[in-house]
Formats: structure tokens, C-alpha cells, sequence
């Protein structure tokens, strides 16, 4: 199934890279959150081959379903994760696939054809970066840590989770190398598999934002919880927490604190 997925991941992908050198006319589902045509282009290819290929998975995408929950056999798609990143010419955005299989994660493939950069990993067999294997950082002190975080749409309307993003800031950053905020929920997740973050944090994020990421970085030997450091469940959770396994206590202590 990898490499099926791969492959027409990576036609989309041809789609998302034209449309990221085009002119784009811009639509708003909310305050903050862009929506193009190419975003509704990607799903709609990725849809209907992963409904022709793959008959006996659901397939939940972001432009198309509001479902909120995983089927038994699930495939969820962010068609491209980072919309924002997309129409600035930010290179730093990404189509996002998770697949679940009796509800358990399976698969999870997040594809940056800007960068080039196909991220892999199937379930015991370990992660990959355009087939090399990838393993998140042996950093352990907090203090030498660089974390990647995201501010929430809802930041633009809800006081209490612009508050919530303020407050958390205050209590990591002083303790912490320092924070980024690139725009991509998948990929901000691939790259504490890949080393270049030691965790990562976010609130109210969808299934499809971190499906796929959150499967790359446990088998590249990360840890993905809630903020109260026990299981994140898709569809459920408001915090998602990440890191490489070594500095995970201690970000969720001064997440909490
Ligand atoms: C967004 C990105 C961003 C995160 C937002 C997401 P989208 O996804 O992952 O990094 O901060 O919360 O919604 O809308 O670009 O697919
Ligand atoms: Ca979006
Ligand atoms: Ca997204
Ligand atoms: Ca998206």
C-alpha cells in the first residue's frame, strides 16, 4: 500500500507545486484560515484515487468532510498543510496522508514538493526522509531544546486562546534555546522526527494536520501525547505535545506549570 500511496502522493504533488507558482485567488472559511483552489484541487485527485485504489478505507480530507472521527479503516488527508505558507511562497508546506487501519495507526506519508522532501514510515519499520532513515535528536537538556509551536485560527476571534497561546510562550520560552512557528502542523512534526526540533506543541488542531506526522515521528523514536502526557486521540484532544522522547517530561511540567 506504501508505495501506491507514494505514487500518487506524488502526481498531487505536481499540482501543489504549480499552484504554488501561480497567481492565486484567496478564500477565507474563517478569519484566518485560507483556502484556494489548489487545496480543493489536491484533495479532489487524492480523493478519488485513494477511493478507486483502496475501496475498503474511508477517506476523511479537510476540504471536503467535516467528520469527526476515525472510521475503522481510515485514510486522512490535509491536502496542503500550510495553505497560509502556500499562497505567501513560503516553501514550507506539505500534503499530509495518515492511514489507520482497525484504528490504529498504519501509515503516514507527508510529501514537501517544493523542498522536495518525501517524509515515510510504515508502522515497525521505521521513518524515512526521501529513504534515508531519520531519528529525532539526542538533545536531553531543556535548556538547549528548540521547540516548534503554532498558533491556532482561533486566535483571531477567541480571547481565552489567544490567551492560552500567550501564557503558554511566556512559561517555555525563558526555559527553552529558543521557538519557532513555521506554518505546517505535518511537517513541524517531521522535523522533530528528523532532529531539527526537540518538541513541539499546538492547540486545536484537526486530525488531518497531524495524522500522518504523528506516525513518522513515533517510529523515528519520538513521543506524541495530550498535554497531560497521556495518549493523543485524533478528533479529541485540544493540545497536541511532541518531542524526542528525552525532554517530553519536562515540557509537559512547564506546559502545565
Ligand atoms: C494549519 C497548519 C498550521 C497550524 C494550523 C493548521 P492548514 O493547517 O498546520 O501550522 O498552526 O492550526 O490549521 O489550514 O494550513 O491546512
Ligand atoms: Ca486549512
Ligand atoms: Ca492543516
Ligand atoms: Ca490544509
Amino acid at each position: 500500500m506504501k508505495d501506491k500511496l507514494i505514487e500518487i502522493i506524488k502526481e498531487a504533488g505536481v499540482i501543489l507545486k504549480d499552484g504554488y507558482y501561480s497567481k492565486k485567488d484567496v478564500s477565507f472559511k474563517a478569519k484566518k484560515d485560507l483556502v484556494t483552489k489548489y487545496d480543493v484541487a489536491v484533495e479532489n485527485f487524492l480523493k478519488e484515487k485513494f477511493e478507486k485504489e483502496f475501496s475498503d478505507f474511508n477517506v476523511i480530507a479537510e476540504e471536503s468532510d467535516n467528520t469527526n472521527k476515525v472510521f475503522s479503516n481510515s485514510i486522512i488527508v490535509d491536502p496542503i498543510d500550510g495553505t497560509t505558507n502556500f499562497v505567501n511562497k513560503l516553501p514550507h508546506t506539505a500534503i499530509s496522508v495518515g492511514v489507520y487501519k482497525n484504528k490504529k495507526p498504519f501509515i503516514g506519508i507527508v510529501y514537501n514538493p517544493i523542498l522536495d522532501e518525501l517524509y515515510t514510515a510504515v508502522v515497525g519499520e521505521g521513518a524515512f526522509c526521501n529513504g534515508e532513515k531519520i531519528e529525532v535528536s539526542d538533545e536531553n537538556d531543556f535548556q538547549k531544546s528548540l521547540l516548534s509551536t503554532g498558533f491556532p485560527y482561533t486566535s483571531g476571534t477567541c480571547e481565552d486562546d489567544l490567551n492560552d497561546v500567550i501564557e503558554k510562550i511566556k512559561k517555555i520560552l525563558p526555559k527553552c534555546q529558543d521557538i519557532r512557528r513555521l506554518g505546517s502542523a505535518a511537517l513541524d512534526l517531521c522535523y522533530v522526527a528528523r532532529g531539527v526540533y526537540e518538541g513541539y506543541y499546538e492547540m486545536n488542531l484537526k486530525a488531518w494536520d497531524v495524522s500522518a506526522g504523528l506516525i513518522i515521528l513515533q517510529e523515528a523514536g519520538g513521543k506524541v501525547s495530550n498535554i497531560d502526557g497521556n495518549e493523543y486521540v485524533l478528533f479529541e484532544n485540544k493540545y497536541i505535545v511532541a518531542s524526542n522522547n528525552k525532554i517530553h517530561n519536562e515540557l509537559i511540567k512547564n506546559l502545565n506549570q
